[in-house]
């Protein structure tokens, strides 16, 4: 494992790999994730997260403790670069007076009351990007875009926009967070994939978190998502206990985001309405 600057490099995997973004402070669902792990038999030097393991949920500290001790590879999401500078703001990229940004606000607030110097020091250090090869793919790991921590990238973005990024990426395949919602699409020979997020559910009307598998087959990678439900009215009653009564609550529940602000126009109607993912093969 070689890392430089804001650059790790994993080297070779055997896979499969399991990647997996945004625990959001959600402790409950980050131990259903390490679960699933563990009966997938995937070791940790096999699993990445795409970032933002603290935001809007009731456990900041001890969702980080809990990524810590499993010893997984990290990219820095936008909330740990802001959480680590000690910023005002969590850098999500939401335009201000927007109802996002409004929300933000109470989470962010009572995340920084809950993290260590040490914890900031650990997140300011975590990598930009990762790197690694499988089955003699190159594959990229970021949080948002390749130069911009906190760029949207849904499905419906311009593919004009999809091609810059992977050819930034300098890879067969890049993979991101940020946006709370799992997609994938193949261009070309090349992939953009966004492995979804755990802490947060994917705005269709289901509790669930969404996770990636990077299976290796023959010279080919299978690119496949699978839900992870775990106790989402634990967690959102957390969050009521701690005074964060915000939508977020009562999205953990309903699977509906209390905001629509960032998204598209094609993404806003896909609202409440059932993922479905076909495999990618690359
Ligand atoms: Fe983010």
């Amino acid at each position: 494992m070689k890392k430089s600057g804001i650059e790790l490099n994993l080297g070779r995997l055997s896979g499969p790999v399991l990647i997996f973004g945004g625990p959001y402070s959600n402790l409950a669902a980050t131990h259903a994730m390490r679960q699933r792990a563990e009966t997938l038999q995937i070791p940790p030097t096999q699993i990445i997260c795409t970032g933002d393991l603290i935001a809007y949920c009731a456990e900041p500290q001890e969702t980080l403790e809990l990524i810590r001790d499993w010893g997984i590879a990290v990219v820095q999401g936008n909330c740990e670069e802001a959480l680590g500078a000690d910023a005002p703001d969590c850098g999500c990229g939401f335009a201000e007076e927007t109802t996002c940004s409004l929300l933000s606000v109470e989470w962010y607030r009572y995340a920084t009351q809950k993290v260590s110097s040490a914890d900031r020091l650990w997140m300011q250090r975590l990598p930009k990007s990762i790197v690694f090869r499988l089955a003699g793919k190159r594959i990229r790991v970021v949080h948002g875009g390749v130069r911009q921590n906190n760029r949207f990238i849904f499905p419906s973005t311009p593919r004009a926009v999809k091609e810059e990024e992977l050819a930034l990426a300098d890879s067969d395949i890049l993979i991101g967070g940020h946006s709370g919602i799992p997609w994938g699409e193949k261009i070309a020979e090349r992939a953009w994939l966004n492995s979804g997020v755990i802490g947060m559910p994917a705005n269709d009307g289901t509790p669930d978190g969404w996770y990636l598998l990077l299976t290796p087959e023959d010279k080919k990678i299978r690119c496949g998502w699978q839900r992870l439900s775990y106790p989402a009215l634990q967690s959102s009653h957390n969050m009521c206990e701690v005074g964060l009564q915000s939508g977020y609550a009562e999205t953990l529940v309903t699977g509906l985001w209390p905001s629509l602000d960032i998204l598209p126009a094609a993404e806003q109607d896909r609202r409440g309405k059932t993922i479905r993912l076909e495999e990618i093969l690359c």
